[in-house]
């Protein structure tokens, strides 16, 4: 059994990821939190982890990409939220005593760049919850859709933050509106705005009935008004008659067209609850921190193949969910990132890597906070731990305290550019066949085998990866590679109950076969019309797009 303070630990977590598409303003808002916190103290200091799209094919800027996504990409800190009354209460939604808590964060970063969406998704099925930036002049953009599809797949719980709020933005129930429809989630706003960009005059929060007025800061926290009615007559002698009467009204709306906030609905995955601000400003920042630490789940029960796995079990077990190859060239070294889903994890106790069947002990696992690595000597359900790796672990790997157990729900998702892989120097084969088998097994890219020729290629999310790719083979295992291009629109994991049918369509589509990095058959289509036949003439085959199902 757990102790009291240690079960303690694990409800005290909250562990998620902000996702946007880029620059809807994801890096701003992390650093508005890290300052909350306290974690930082003046803001500036964490870096955007983005590729400038004007510099996508430069590899300095790559590099630095990498570097600082390392260094940031779990960012830890506690934050004890302010004694203050929610609706009348001083118990929160979970029933906790407020004040009591100091709440331990882990903030999963997530690279923005779409060519590197396949570490979001993998990101996700480390996080309890998400935190969804829109752009409130854009709206919802393509990248948040495909983003929202895997936590809807998921029913991870989300939050929305609609930001820019200073700029000149879609109307707010609009947004409402596209964020219910393209997300496919329902929506409850707590907080309100009142105007947009040059006439913004601050965010009612319905969650904690007060109003805060907007004082632009880019840089520290600002206090800000407070006011517990809405019919206070002094709002109308801050804001204007007109404004605090379309505040009255809106609210009135809002309380009409939306159910009451549903705690449960939103633990389900069913609704979002919606905030309004400025992230750049540090504006609605706030309010958004103190209602996620009070409404977002702590450490969730996560899915094995064997058996669900609850975080307060007593016995540690994780997973990998990322691993960051060659962090300095030339020690070689590799980090692994694992999510603890039980139990606590301590350093130098032997665990078993289930898939070698091996016992290992870690002499320095690291944790993340804020902006620096430290070595840890205990970590608990919730966290994300970094482990020193020399090849040993491949994403999807499992660590227990000795039960056979493997995590379900790491997605590979079905890759949207196809390259041969050549040899460009005939005297380091050995060379390349290493490297492509590690970076695959960092998950860069998936590798399918031609059945019909051998024929090495490789699948991927966006053209960037293949010149990191290259790039990496040159640099990191002095092995040269070539692409050449192969005219081809998906591939899919197929399978059957009918043995006689799977083999027939394996012998008349052998050009169009290959073998996954497992060994599993896969169907690689050139054009949708070729699918969509073998679809019509093989009714009891089942094609599958991602590798998971
Ligand atoms: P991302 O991580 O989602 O890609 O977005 P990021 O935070 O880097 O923000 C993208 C751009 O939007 C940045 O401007 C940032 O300053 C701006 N921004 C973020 N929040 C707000 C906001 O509340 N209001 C306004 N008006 N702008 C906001 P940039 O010019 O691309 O970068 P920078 O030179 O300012 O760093």
């Amino acid at each position: 059994m757990l102790s009291t303070n240690e079960q303690q630990e694990i409800l005290r977590r909250r562990t998620f990821a902000i996702i946007s598409h880029p620059d809807a303003g994801k890096t701003t808002l992390t650093e508005k939190l890290l300052l909350y916190g306290g974690a930082i103290h003046v803001a500036g200091a964490v870096k955007s982890n983005k590729i400038r799209k004007t510099a996508t094919s430069d590899w300095m800027e790559i590099e630095k990409q990498r570097g600082i996504s390392v260094a940031t990409s779990v960012m830890g800190f506690d934050y004890k939220p302010a004694n203050q009354t929610i609706n009348g209460s001083l118990t929160d939604i979970n029933g906790e005593q407020q004040g009591e808590t100091v709440y331990h964060i882990n903030i999963l970063d997530t690279p923005g760049h779409q060519d590197f969406a396949e570490d979001t998704f993998r990101t996700l099925t480390a996080v309890d919850s998400v935190i969804i930036v829109i752009d409130a002049a854009k709206g919802v953009e393509t990248q948040t859709r495909r983003l929202m599809q895997v936590c809807r797949m998921r029913k991870t719980p989300v939050m929305v933050f609609i930001n820019k709020m200073d700029r000149e933005g879609k109307d707010p129930f609009d947004l409402l509106d596209e964020v219910e429809q393209e997300l496919g989630i329902h929506v409850r706003p707590l907080s309100w705005p009142i105007n947009s960009g040059p006439r913004f005059k601050g965010v009612y929060n319905i969650f904690q009935s007060t109003l805060d007025l907007y004082q632009p800061d880019k840089t520290h926290v600002t206090e800000s008004l407070r006011f517990d009615d809405v019919n206070d007559p002094q709002i109308a002698e801050l804001v204007g008659e007109q404004d605090a009467a379309k505040l009255q009204e809106d609210l009135e709306m809002i309380e009409g067209v939306y159910n009451p906030f549903s705690h449960a609905d939103y633990l389900a995955g069913e609704l979002a609850p919606v905030f309004f601000g400025s992230a750049l400003n540090t504006f609605g920042v706030k309010e958004l921190l103190e209602c996620f630490v009070r409404i977002a789940p702590s450490p969730l029960p996560v899915d094995a193949v064997e058996r669900k796995v609850e975080p307060m079990e007593d016995k540690f077990t994780g997973f990998c969910f990322k691993i960051h190859a060659n962090m300095d060239p030339n020690h070689r070294s590799c980090i692994a990132f694992f999510k603890i889903c039980s139990g606590k994890f301590e350093r130098n106790t032997y665990y078993k890597h289930v898939r070698k069947g091996q016992q290992m002990r870690f002499s320095s696992p690291t944790c993340f906070m804020a902006q620096r690595k430290e070595t840890v000597d205990e970590a608990f359900a919730g966290d994300i731990i970094g482990l020193p790796d020399t090849g040993n672990f491949k994403i999807g790997d499992t660590l227990t305290a000795g039960e056979d157990l493997h995590f379900k729900g790491l997605p590979s998702f079905s890759p949207e550019m196809f390259k041969y892989i050549e040899n460009a120097d005939p005297m380091k084969q050995k060379q390349l066949d290493k490297g492509v088998s590690q970076l695959m097994d960092e998950g860069v890219a998936q590798l399918f085998v031609s059945q019909m020729n051998g024929r090495k290629i490789i699948g991927t999310v966006g053209q960037l990866q293949f010149e990191v790719i290259q790039y990496r083979l040159e640099h990191e295992y002095n092995a040269k590679c070539r692409w050449e291009p192969l005219q081809m629109y998906k591939a899919c994991w197929i399978e059957s109950d009918d043995a006689a049918e799977l083999e027939m369509f394996k012998k008349r589509k052998a050009q169009y076969m290959a073998f996954d990095k497992d060994g599993r058959d896969v169907f690689m289509a050139d054009s949708a019309y070729v699918l969509q036949m073998a679809q019509n003439d093989y009714k009891h085959i089942k094609f599958h797009f991602t590798s998971e199902f």
